[in-house]
């Protein structure tokens, strides 16, 4: 969390090597992934990280089910197997009847679980998501983090998320906060995400300026 204009997607954009770092390092899992090369790095993108946007970025022309399986696809895997990846994963997000639908003729919710499947059918080690709840109304926006905690628990996904919602904040374990590019605060849930969601606004007033 943090204001507008703080890093917060900067952040994100350097961690998910969509950006390059100027200076300062990048270590996940015990690997400074900012100095791969460009062969290790294509392998590190497609094994350990997912993407949401908060435009859900599908296409257009394909359907539901060709869009979540076009990374397998593009990777050449099993048809067979390509169709029970989606079939499970959908079915986690409660969109497993809309599969042979296009994107126009979903919810925003519903595109944006359609959007975190594509994401996460690769068995991505970590899904980074930069406001994945900003397009959507409060009650598509539980449902998709309520989704996030069953990727969570089930995959064991670590899930890496901007946010201007301090109840969005409050379904994760911990929130940093940002300020001018440098880290101002961390809290750490304790379970209770009633607590925990006084705690961030508390923290949010604190540290002043959330809103853009
Ligand atoms: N490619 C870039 N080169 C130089 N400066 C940049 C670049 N992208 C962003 N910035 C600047 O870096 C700062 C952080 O931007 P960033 O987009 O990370 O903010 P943010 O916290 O995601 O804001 P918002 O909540 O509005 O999305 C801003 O001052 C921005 O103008
Ligand atoms: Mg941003």
């Amino acid at each position: 969390m943090g204001p507008s204009g703080s890093g917060k997607t900067t952040l994100l954009n350097i961690i998910s090597t969509i950006d390059q770092p100027t200076k300062g390092r990048v270590i996940i899992d015990g690997r400074e992934i900012d100095r791969l090369k460009e062969k290790e790095l294509a392998l590190f993108r497609r094994d350990m990280i997912g993407f949401v946007f908060q435009e859900f970025n599908l296409l257009d022309n394909m359907t539901i089910r060709d869009n979540i399986a076009l990374p397998l696809t593009l990777n050449n895997r099993k048809p067979e197997e390509i169709l029970r990846k989606v079939r499970e994963l959908t079915a986690l997000f409660g969109i497993d009847d809309q599969l042979d639908k296009y994107p126009y003729q979903l919810s925003g919710g519903q595109k944006q679980r359609a959007a975190v499947c594509r994401a996460l059918v690769n068995d991505p080690k970590i899904l980074f998501a930069d406001e994945p709840t900003g397009a959507l109304d409060s009650r598509a926006a539980s449902e998709l983090l309520a989704c996030f905690q069953n990727v969570r628990n089930k995959y064991g996904t670590t899930v890496v998320m901007v946010t201007h919602d301090a109840t969005a904040a409050s379904y994760c374990d911990r929130v940093l906060f940002l300020k001018d590019g440098m880290i101002s605060g961390k809290l750490e849930t304790n379970g209770n995400s009633e607590e925990f969601f006084k705690k961030i606004l508390n923290m949010v007033a604190l540290l002043g300026g959330e809103r853009d």
